[in-house]
């Protein structure tokens, strides 16, 4: 039932508050994450992993890049991403202390499945999967399972998923930590704690985001940039839009604009920039100030560090101070709600977009 909402993908958008809470309920105990979560003989697996292997698909598989750059820096050891379809069917390596980690909405992703199954041939430690749906195929043939509990999720663009996988990732990312010397894991407990406000707090740009919306709407292409964690919530950004509004959206890490996609912009491109304040925000500041150079109209989701000249060719939309580990989860929220007002502007089937499915259990 979409309840008060005029689609489920915006009853889902608004139910990630109350998702966050969920996904920590029962998972975290004094500043604790507890381990036995995972599984029952999770702390004697965690104990052996060395290397991290995740596989997945599409949003999914955003999640799992934003995984990567917590684990190798706050764990400190290898962390690989592949999409399903990809592993699947190359030759893979299996590093000797690798973690197989899945992560899925439904638990039924074709390639994810065949990826495992793939993998399972292969001296991995263990198999963890990261799902939304108990009981699911990948879920039933997995070592560990841990799950999302984000309840069911029924616009087809996914976004209280992705959220919730990103808490997850981050409970895993510290159990790991903690065997490699991970320094304040209360800390970062106590920022996961503060997530389901700062959530709030951000649902409440919606008129603002729904406004910025308006500029996309006889718009054929967009450009998403972010650096470091948000690079993947930029490309995470660019799915929704294409996804259920249709226009051709492409994200890159800010750094790259300058090896080629800079060609594009003009006054046609807009270009979605996420800079929240961390130690890549001068370098992303300067990026953006190349773009508009060069004539493109900036929409800028930032927070009160952000320096960028006012002008008409800039959108700026103030998020919160967040703390910068957690910023990935944050920031993907107002870029969920961009796209879905830019697919109502043009009227399309937010729900139930166009050639698409909600499980893609075929190859
Ligand atoms: C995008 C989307 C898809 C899924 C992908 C994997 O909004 O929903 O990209 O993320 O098909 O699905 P799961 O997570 O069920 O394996």
């Amino acid at each position: 039932d979409k309840g008060e909402y005029r689609h489920y993908m915006l009853k889902e958008i608004y139910e990630q508050p109350q998702v966050i809470r969920n996904v920590l309920e029962g998972r975290i105990h004094h500043g604790h994450v507890l381990e036995q979560v995972f599984g029952s003989d999770a702390s004697a697996v965690f104990d052996q992993v060395k290397a991290v292997q995740i596989v997945a698909c599409g949003t999914s598989y955003n999640a799992g890049v934003v995984a990567r750059y917590w684990i190798e820096k706050l764990v400190g050891i290898p962390c690989m991403v592949e999409v399903a379809s990809e592993f699947r069917y190359r030759k893979t390596v299996c590093m000797p202390g690798t973690l197989f980690i899945t992560l899925s909405q439904s638990g039924e992703t074709a390639d994810t499945l065949s990826a495992l199954r793939e993998a399972k041939e292969q001296d991995y430690v263990a198999f963890l999967s990261i799902c939304n749906v108990a009981g699911s195929s990948l879920v039933r043939e997995s070592d560990l399972a841990i799950m999302t509990n984000a309840g069911p999720e029924i616009g087809v663009a996914s976004t209280k998923a992705f959220t919730s996988q990103l808490v997850v990732l981050m409970l895993t990312t510290l159990v790991l930590g903690r065997r490699y010397g991970l320094e304040g894991e209360a800390d970062f407990v106590a920022q996961l704690e503060q997530l389901a406000g700062l959530t709030e707090q951000v649902l409440t740009l919606d008129s603002q985001i729904q406004k910025m919306a308006e500029h996309f709407v006889d718009k054929h292409h967009a450009l998403f940039l972010g650096r470091g964690t948000i690079y993947p919530v930029a490309v995470e950004g660019a799915l929704k839009l294409k996804e259920i509004s249709y226009i051709h959206a492409e994200a890159y890490p800010a750094g790259e604009l300058k090896h080629g996609p800079l060609a594009l912009v003009d006054e046609d491109m807009p270009v979605v920039a996420v800079a929240p304040n961390n130690s890549l925000l001068e370098k992303l500041q300067a990026n953006l100030e190349e773009v508009r150079a060069r004539g493109g109209k900036l929409f800028l989701f930032a927070d009160s560090k952000a320096q960028v000249k006012p002008g008409d060719d800039l959108e700026l939309i103030t998020l919160p101070d967040v703390p910068t580990v957690m910023a990935p989860i944050i920031y993907s929220i107002p870029l969920q709600l961009l796209a879905y007002y830019v697919a109502v502007l043009k009227g399309t089937d937010v729900d139930q977009p166009r050639n698409l499915a909600k499980s893609v259990t075929v190859e």
